[in-house]
C-alpha cells in the first residue's frame, strides 16, 4: 500500500529511531517515514543557527513527502529550532501542518520520577547551553533542581557504531562522575538526547540501583498518542496502512546495519538530499 501522508520523524541520525520505536510500537496502525541527517550529526555542538536551517530543510523535506505532522525526535533541533519553526515558518509555510518536539513533552512530566527532587539531565552541548530543561521543568515542578551535565562525545560513539566499545565504558563513566559531583541527592536521571538510549545498558550498569534512569521515547509517545486524540481532524490526515520507511542523509548501508541491530529486524534505508 502506498504512504501518502505519513507522520514525519526527523533526528540528526540515529537517536531518534529510540523514539519511532515506542511510537510505533503504541500506534503501529498510521505510516512513519523516519529521516536521519546522518551526513551532518552531530547536531550538538552546532551552534544555534545551523541547528535552526538544518532543522528547517528536514521538515520542509519531510512536508513535501506528504507528512501532516513532523515530530523532532531531536532534543538539540527541538530546543534551538522548534519554536522559530512553529511561530515564524509554519504560518506562511504550511499552516495546516505541524511539529512537534520532545522537550515539552518530557518535561510535563519528569518531575514525577524523582522523591529527592534532584533531577540530572544528560544532554548535547546545544541542550544543556539552552537552558530549555532547566527552564521547562521549573515551570511544572517548581520545587524540582535540575542539575544539567553535556556529554559531547556520546553522540559520536552512537553515530559511529562504538557504542558497545571500551571506549564507551570509559566517556560514560567520566561523564556519569561529572553529573554525581554536582549532587549527592539526584535520584533520577533523563536522558535528554535521543540517541543517549542506545548506550542505556552501560549507563544503567555504571549507576547505584537506587537511581532511576529515564529515557524519552515511551514519554513521548504516549503524549502523541494523546495529542492526536485531543486533534482529531490531523489524527484523520495521516494515513494508516502501518509502513514505516527510513531515508538517511549519510551511507544507507551503514544507516542501514546500524539501524537493524536497534530494531531488532532488517533495516532497509534510502539516501537523500536535503
Ligand atoms: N539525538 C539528538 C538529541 O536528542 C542528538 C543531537 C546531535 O546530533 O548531537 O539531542
Amino acid at each position: 500500500m502506498k504512504m501518502q501522508h505519513p507522520i514525519g520523524v526527523f533526528d540528526s541520525g540515529l537517536g531518534g529511531l529510540t523514539v519511532l520505536k515506542e511510537i510505533h510500537a503504541l500506534m503501529p496502525e498510521y505510516d512513519y517515514l523516519y529521516l536521519g541527517d546522518n551526513a551532518r550529526a552531530p547536531y550538538g555542538t552546532r551552534d544555534f543557527d545551523t541547528v535552526y536551517q538544518f532543522t528547517l530543510q528536514a521538515v520542509k523535506w519531510l512536508f513535501a513527502q506528504g507528512c501532516p505532522l513532523v515530530i523532532l525526535a531531536c532534543n538539540t533541533a527541538s530546543a534551538k529550532a522548534l519554536r522559530t519553526i512553529q511561530q515564524r515558518d509554519l504560518p506562511s509555510l504550511a499552516p495546516d501542518k505541524r511539529v512537534l518536539g520532545v522537550i515539552r513533552p518530557t518535561t510535563e512530566v519528569i518531575g514525577d520520577y524523582t522523591d529527592s527532587q534532584h533531577i540530572g539531565v544528560l544532554a548535547t552541548k546545544g541542550t544543556v547551553d539552552s537552558l530549555s530543561y532547566v527552564i521547562e521543568i521549573n515551570k511544572f515542578f517548581p520545587d524540582v533542581q535540575v542539575h544539567q551535565q553535556a556529554c559531547p562525545t556520546w553522540v559520536p560513539l552512537v553515530e559511529e557504531g562504538e557504542h558497545n566499545s571500551p571506549k564507551a565504558d570509559a566517556e560514560i563513566k567520566a561523564c556519569l562522575e561529572k553529573l554525581a559531583a554536582q549532587s549527592p541527592l539526584i535520584d533520577t536521571i533523563l536522558l535528554a538526547c535521543t540517541h543517549y538510549p542506545l548506550l542505556y545498558p552501560k549507563i544503567r550498569a555504571a549507576l547505584p540501583s537506587h537511581i532511576e534512569v529515564v529515557s524519552q521515547g515511551e514519554i513521548v509517545a504516549a503524549s502523541l498518542k494523546e495529542y492526536l486524540q485531543r486533534h482529531l481532524p490531523m489524527a484523520s490526515s495521516i494515513s494508516g496502512s502501518g509502513t514505516l520507511k527510513f531515508c538517511t542523509t549519510g551511507d544507507p548501508l551503514q544507516f542501514g546495519h546500524a539501524a537493524s541491530v536497534f530494531w531488532g529486524s532488517e533495516v532497509v534505508s534510502e539516501r537523500v538530499e536535503l
